[in-house]
Order: structure tokens, then C-alpha cells, then sequence
């Protein structure tokens, strides 16, 4: 595994201050990652939808320091000091150091807002991580006197994201991402997430996601330990076998557009990391009475309508239905009518596939 690629050549311009602020998606998984071995490294290929709506704005303030042991930052999430999350950031620039040195060099505020609720269920760590990513990003580039590739930045970015949390590596990219070597898919790496390198069909590429917000609690199992849980699993060799034959099968499905194989296999997806979950130990339900009401609703109403939604679960109890743009009118329909009432406050988000991280601001002296 090359690593080495992503040391920074020595470093000249050294700036006294620099702020960036960039935007970056959240992402949501048709074929499942979870279970992973160190340093954050994928048990299988999993792939994403890049969304568009929900996401992370981050700005970082840059000022140049003497030099210190560890990063020195201080974190503000939507404007309120935030001490609780700072743990899981300090654990992420000692994994980055190496790569990142100059986060020494600087002492770093950062600043960070959702454009989801906070409370919403919805995880933000693909898109916090890619988006103080892209930000470190932003400064390496200042400080080199050679350009950086897009593409350079876009896989680098990708690369560090992954040390803050695995997902966040497909939040970099829009479209469809690819993280976790496959031997069917060009380029694929368990380093970084990729773009998928094929052909998508033209029904994919503006699918919708509407997010059904079911339980708006923090989650129940953290990703952590969930992933943990996966080490001594009875059915986990069988799971991440699957999970990469489903890679297998989906590329297939993008490229020719079979809808109704797409809703087979993203369902089956959903249910088998809840499986995993379910047969685990210890052992947790992570779907609530809710969740599965809306499921029977989902299936009953794609057989009496002939519809193509169907739905796809992250490991928590928010449902989020997943169909082609033309059905959106009567999808939103559907969902107000017969399923916003079994929503936390009849609240949903509508969502589709997005474009990736975006620079908004860039400032440096
Ligand atoms: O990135 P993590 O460690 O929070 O894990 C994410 C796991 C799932 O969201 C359940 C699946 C996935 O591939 O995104």
C-alpha cells in the first residue's frame, strides 16, 4: 500500500495567516462499509450517492505559531465552542500529522455549521471531515511554490478524510464513490474513495433521496463501535464477500440502468447491515416501530403504483427513499400524505445526487 505519495515535498512560502472555507456534501451508501481493520482501512468496497443539500461548511483560521507538539485548534460548531467533539478531531490530526505536518506549523479555529439539523440523526462526519479536508488542502497548496492537480487535492483530501471516518473519504467527489479496493473497479483503492470510473446511466445520475427523519437522537451505536463489532462476527468473512459480489452487481446496474435490480440490491444492502447489527454481539435493534411502518408503506406503495422507490437505511432508524427524478412529484405526495406522520415532527429533507466539495472562500496574507 503506497502511502508515500501523500508526503508533501518541503515546504517554502510560509504565510502568517489564511483562512478557506469550503462545502462539502454528505454522502449516503447503496453497498455498505462496516467493518474495518487499522488505520481505517475497509473490510469491503462500498459505494455512495454524493448528496447535494445536506451538507458541512467549514472555514479554518490559520495563524502562523512557534511551532508546537500537537495541533493546537479550537472548534466552534455552529457558532458555540464545542469541547465534546474536540477528542475525535485531536485523534484525527495525530493520525494526519505526517502527511498534514503543517497543522504544527499553525494554530487552527474552526468553524462549522450543517446545513441538516443538528439533532437530526443524519451523521455529519463524512462531510465535517471532508470539509476541514478540503480546508488543509487549501493551505498545502499555499504553501508549495508547485501547483497541486485537482486531482492531487480531490485523492489527498479523500486520503486524510478517511483517518477522521471512513465515509468521509466518498464525501470529496460528486456523483457516484467508490472507496475499497475492487478488482473490477479501475482505480478503486482502500486508501481513498474514487469516482466511479464507468459510465453511469442517465436515470442515476439525478436520483433523488428524500430523508424521512424517524429518530432525530444521537445514535444509538456509534460507527465505531459498530464497525468493532464486526471483528468476532460469526457471519462477518460471508458479509464482506457479499458486499463486494453486490459491488460487482451494481456496477453492472449503473452503467445499464436496471432499475428494478438497483431496488433489490440497495434494499437488501440496508437490511443486511441491520442484519449484522441484529445478529451481532451484543446485540442492538437500531430500527424503531417507525421505521418499519414506513418500509410496509414503501413496498406497498411501489406495488400498487408500479413505482421504482425504494429505500435504503443508514445504521440508525432515519429511513431515506431513493428514486428517479421523474417520480418526484408523486413520490412527494406520497410521502406527505402517508409518511411524514411517522416522521420526529413530520420532518423530512429531499435531497439528490450532488457535484461534491465546493471552495467558498479563500483568504491569505
Ligand atoms: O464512516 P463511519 O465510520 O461513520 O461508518 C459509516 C457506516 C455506514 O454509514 C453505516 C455505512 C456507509 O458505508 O456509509
Amino acid at each position: 500500500m503506497n502511502t508515500l505519495e501523500f508526503i508533501p515535498k518541503p515546504f517554502s512560502n510560509l504565510l502568517e495567516k489564511a483562512n478557506f472555507t469550503w462545502q462539502t456534501p454528505s454522502n449516503i451508501a447503496l453497498i455498505k462499509y462496516w467493518g474495518k481493520s487499522n488505520l481505517q482501512l475497509p473490510k469491503n468496497a462500498s459505494i455512495s450517492f454524493t448528496l447535494n443539500n445536506c451538507h458541512t461548511i467549514t472555514t479554518i483560521y490559520f495563524t502562523k505559531n512557534r511551532g508546537v507538539e500537537g495541533a493546537n485548534f479550537n472548534l466552534f460548531f455552529e457558532g458555540k465552542k464545542k469541547e465534546d467533539f474536540k477528542p475525535k478531531i485531536a485523534q484525527f490530526f495525530t493520525r494526519i500529522q505526517q502527511y498534514c505536518p503543517y497543522i504544527l506549523w499553525y494554530d487552527m479555529e474552526i468553524h462549522s455549521k450543517n446545513s441538516f439539523p443538528h439533532s437530526s440523526g443524519i451523521a455529519s462526519s463524512a462531510s465535517g471531515f471532508s470539509a476541514i479536508s478540503m480546508c488543509l488542502m487549501s493551505l498545502e497548496q499555499e504553501l508549495q511554490t508547485i501547483k497541486l492537480s485537482k486531482e492531487y487535492i480531490n485523492k489527498k483530501a479523500s486520503f486524510i478524510a478517511r483517518l477522521g471516518s471512513g465515509s468521509a473519504s466518498r464525501s470529496i467527489e460528486g456523483g457516484l464513490v467508490v472507496w475499497g479496493n475492487h478488482l473490477e473497479i479501475e482505480g478503486s483503492s482502500d486508501l481513498f474513495g474514487v469516482q466511479f470510473p464507468y459510465k453511469v446511466h442517465s436515470i442515476f445520475k439525478d436520483y433523488q433521496d428524500t430523508i424521512l427523519l424517524v429518530d432525530k437522537e444521537e445514535k444509538q451505536v456509534s460507527s465505531t463501535v459498530g464497525h468493532n463489532l464486526m471483528m468476532n462476527h460469526p457471519f462477518a468473512i460471508q458479509r464482506f464477500a457479499q458486499a463486494n459480489e453486490n459491488l460487482s452487481k451494481l456496477s453492472k446496474i449503473l452503467q445499464n440502468g436496471d432499475v428494478k435490480s438497483f431496488i433489490n440490491l440497495v434494499e437488501s444492502e440496508a437490511l443486511t447491515l441491520h442484519g449484522m447489527m441484529l445478529t451481532s454481539n451484543p446485540y442492538f435493534i437500531l430500527m424503531k416501530p417507525n421505521t418499519l411502518e414506513i418500509i410496509n408503506k414503501i413496498w406497498r406503495y411501489r406495488q400498487e403504483n408500479n413505482s421504482n422507490i425504494c429505500f435504503t437505511l443508514d445504521a440508525g432508524a432515519n429511513v431515506h427513499i431513493l428514486h428517479p427524478k421523474k417520480e418526484k412529484e408523486k413520490v412527494n405526495q406520497f410521502i406527505n400524505n402517508d409518511l411524514a406522520q411517522f416522521c420526529q415532527k413530520k420532518q423530512y429533507i429531499c435531497d439528490s445526487v450532488g457535484f461534491g466539495a465546493k471552495k467558498v472562500v479563500s483568504i491569505k496574507e
